[in-house]
């Protein structure tokens, strides 16, 4: 029997290409249209380069339905592996670029909750807490002028002294080290918690497979979580990491920048700042000012 040829089909690698990018080429909304021909470009280009085969697709399906599988209210594998292929720096980068002076913003992360407790100034947010060092985080939040922000609003949180946030500590039913603070009438505000400590980020699931696989470690530096907003400005979502963490360097989710680094100094006795807070050595204190721009800019 022979062959009944009726039109040319698509063939060749990139006879596939084409024929996918002509029929995406009919979505209606332009930004889909645009993010959607440029995704199969950049996906079918990357499968020719690699000369991708089939136990490799098999593992790559296999490897993101546990991704998934591994999401939910308390763990979110899909965010950790777009932090740990640098993909939420470089959305974060595209979408809050902050004019010179205001503070910059870095990873979210996975651990932000809605529903943190509001605190008044200086309240404690290490509720559960008692191995770390006592920590006093202060500062003021102000305009591009430099002028204080009163009211402003920040969510502050942040991983405990063993290196786990809240929703990653099944023996706790509370929320630990967070907190919903605002500035007082000079713009100031002032957290109580603990010193903050490197720690690693899940492991256990795919995402630590990859980072094994590709000879990466999955260590942060330490650093304090805070989202800072007020009306009339952009909100920031950033850290205050600590100056003399040795993970700077080499963050496993690329968020560091130098402008968010500060020191978090060590009081020994009972000195000044021991009398202005109240509270006993040994203790630390760090300062941060955020800068807000106005919004619209
Ligand atoms: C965090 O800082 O909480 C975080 C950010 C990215 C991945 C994992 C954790
Ligand atoms: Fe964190």
């Amino acid at each position: 029997m022979s062959t009944v040829v009726t039109k040319p089909r698509p063939t060749t690698a990139d006879d596939i290409t084409a024929e996918v990018l002509r029929r995406v080429d009919a979505t209606k909304d332009p930004r889909t249209r645009e993010i959607m021909l440029s995704l199969i470009k950049h996906l079918h280009a990357f499968i020719k380069e690699v000369r991708l085969v089939e136990p490799e697709w098999w593992k790559a399906i296999e490897f993101l339905t546990r991704t998934g599988q591994l999401c939910d209210d308390r763990r979110q594998e899909f965010i950790l592996l777009s932090d740990t292929l640098g993909a939420s720096m470089l959305v974060d980068l595209i979408s809050n670029g902050k004019p010179p002076g205001a503070t910059e913003s870095t990873v979210f992360g996975p651990f932000h909750r809605d529903n943190a407790p509001e605190r008044e100034y200086g309240d404690n947010i290490a509720t559960a807490d008692r191995h770390g060092v006592p920590t006093l985080v202060s500062g003021r939040v102000l305009n591009l002028k430099g002028e204080p922000i009163p009211g402003a609003a920040l969510d502050v949180w942040q991983a405990a002294a063993d290196g786990l946030y809240d929703a990653q500590d099944t023996s706790l039913n509370e929320m630990n080290m967070r907190g919903k603070f605002r500035t007082n009438e000079k713009g100031e505000y002032l957290v109580r918690t603990t010193r903050p400590v490197a720690y690693q980020i899940p492991s256990d699931g795919p995402v630590g497979e990859l980072l094994k696989a590709t000879n990466r470690h999955p260590w942060r530096p330490a650093h304090v979580h805070f989202a800072v907003s007020a009306p009339g400005y952009q909100p920031v979502t950033t850290h205050v990491f600590d100056s003399i963490d040795q993970y700077l360097d080499e963050d496993a989710v690329f968020g560091v920048k130098n402008s968010l680094i500060t020191t978090f100094t060590e009081h020994k006795t009972k000195d000044e700042a021991a009398k202005k807070f109240g509270v006993e050595p040994p203790f630390c204190t760090a300062e941060y000012d955020f800068v807000l721009a106005p919004a619209g800019k």
